[in-house]
């Protein structure tokens, strides 16, 4: 395990003390409870301010910026785990900040050196070691944004963006353990050439009326499908998609309509290391179903930094219609297995190959 290798950032003495009085909320929830301070970072001219953590507080925002007008607003998802020898870990951090300037460059937004994210997301952690839950599935949630500020309603790249880093306390993604997925039919969350395959804002409001519908039945999920024909199973509103067809892994390859999701692709590496074999091939939704029905798909999954790995326990029509998977015991199943390898993985309890998991400090905290 490497030390990710910035300094952290300095804090000023009333930063300090609202972090010492913050106290982790009873729930914790997901995403509800916002820590006390923010890292945050002007762009103004192609030039980055100095980055600077301050208290978190609502922002002052012009209301003809272009980016509540034209969507130009770019999020990333990641974690600072608590490790089981006490210290405070970053995941493959280095994957959200290639993402995010992927993203960036998609949405004719200035790129962040990863230098200056990873001292945010960084520095950030730090600060919060002891705001970092010590229990099963939790972790200090990190949304890192960059937002256009630029004042004027003509459709032009702006030239003045705020990047912030805020911190949640953060539980299980999906409350309860059954996960509905309904089958959407009729909306798409991402065209071929579109915004799929980035961490645009815009992609996930618009997969909000389909979750509306999914809550109405009953479902706690929408399982996308592809724009042009309808047809092939694409991913989750927030998630990636496995299937685990006859004993072998199963998931959509990426495409430019697919977010590759940071704990998709440690997913596939962790299985190949277990020795089960993963297909990176397109899924017909009727053969999905088939696979189902005959038994051979005995498991579904969504996998994301949020979800971790969450078992999907049936698909759903809008006509009521659920496709069941099996029952199965706790050692049968490969999601399961596959969820103990992951967390093993991010809390240190197993190493990895590749350095994946950065702690934030030589010492536990
Ligand atoms: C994440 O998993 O980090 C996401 O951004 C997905 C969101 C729906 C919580």
């Amino acid at each position: 395990m490497s030390l990710v290798t910035q300094e952290p950032l300095e804090i000023a003495p009333q930063l300090a003390a609202l972090v010492n009085e913050f106290q982790l909320p009873k729930p914790l929830g997901f995403g509800q409870a916002m820590a006390p301070i923010m890292a945050t970072m002007d762009y103004c001219d192609g030039v980055w301010s100095d980055l600077s953590l301050k208290k978190y507080e609502p922002l002052s925002l012009d209301p003809a910026c272009k980016s509540l007008h034209y969507g130009q607003l770019i999020f990333e998802g990641m974690k600072a785990f608590r490790l089981v020898d006490g210290r405070v870990a970053l995941f493959r951090p280095e994957l959200n900040s290639r993402r995010f300037n992927a993203s960036a460059r998609r949405m004719a937004m200035p790129e962040l050196p990863e230098e200056l994210f990873m001292q945010a997301v960084m520095s950030l952690s730090y600060h919060l070691r002891h705001a970092v839950p010590k229990g099963d599935g939790e972790s200090l949630y990190l949304r890192p944004l960059m937002l256009a500020t630029d004042v004027g309603l003509s459709l032009k790249p702006a030239s003045t963006y705020k990047f912030l880093v805020i911190a949640s306390p953060s539980g299980a993604y999906f409350a309860s353990g059954k996960v509905t997925a309904l089958i959407e039919r009729h909306d798409c969350r991402a065209a071929p050439g579109g915004t799929g395959a980035f961490k645009v804002a815009g992609n996930y409001g618009s997969s909000i009326r389909a979750d509306i519908k999914a809550t109405s039945l009953k479902c706690q999920q929408t399982l996308w499908l592809d724009a042009v024909e309808k047809s092939y199973v694409e991913e989750f509103s927030g998630m990636n998609f496995f299937a685990v067809i006859d004993g072998e892994l199963w998931t959509p390859p990426l495409s430019d309509s697919i977010l590759g999701g940071v704990t998709r692709d440690s997913v596939i590496k962790l299985a190949e290391g277990l020795g089960v074999k993963v297909h990176e091939q397109p899924i017909h939704i009727d053969d999905l179903i088939s696979a189902i029905k005959a038994g051979q798909c005995r498991e579904l999954f969504a996998c994301g930094t949020a979800a971790v790995i969450s078992p999907v326990h049936a698909l759903a029509e809008r006509d009521g219609t659920l496709h069941e998977l099996t029952n199965l015991k706790t050692e049968e199943s490969l999601s399961l297995a596959l969820r103990r390898e992951l967390v093993a993985v991010q809390t240190g309890a197993k190493l990895t190959a590749g350095d994946w998991v950065k702690p934030v400090s030589q010492m536990p905290c």
